[in-house]
């Protein structure tokens, strides 16, 4: 019973945390460049997390200069940025977080 309720609260904690985490990133590197919602000088996260996986986000935000392409754009501009491999799973899944939103 108790027990229950805990592991409960361990996954809603965690989850905002992980939440928490990704805005971070959102705020620090691509804010000024993508909003959540509205269409910004990149696309918005609504659009992105409707047609990308996990991975592809990822992939993009590691090497747009290779990725452009595949990813129907005919060129970049969008900045190579340094994030550790933790700071990126979690905007990826922040960006995924606007999936039907
Ligand atoms: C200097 C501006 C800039 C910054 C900073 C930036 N982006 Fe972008 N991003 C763009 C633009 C513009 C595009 C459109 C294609 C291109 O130019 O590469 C894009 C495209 C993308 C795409 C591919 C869109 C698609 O078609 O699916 C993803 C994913 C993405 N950005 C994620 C991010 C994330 C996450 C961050 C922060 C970690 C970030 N970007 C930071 C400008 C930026």
């Amino acid at each position: 019973m108790y027990l229950k309720l805990l592991i409960a609260l361990f996954f809603v904690s965690h989850l905002s945390a992980q939440e928490a985490a990704g805005k971070k990133v959102f705020e620090t590197y691509c804010w000024g460049c993508h909003h959540q919602t509205s269409e910004a000088f990149g696309p918005p996260f609504t659009q992105i997390a409707n047609k990308r996986t996990f991975e592809e986000i990822q992939a993009y935000i590691i090497d747009p200069e290779s990725m452009y392409k595949a990813f129907g754009y005919k060129r970049t501009v969008m900045t190579k940025l340094k994030l550790t491999d933790q700071e990126r799973e979690e905007i990826a899944r922040y960006v995924l977080s606007y999936k039907g939103k």
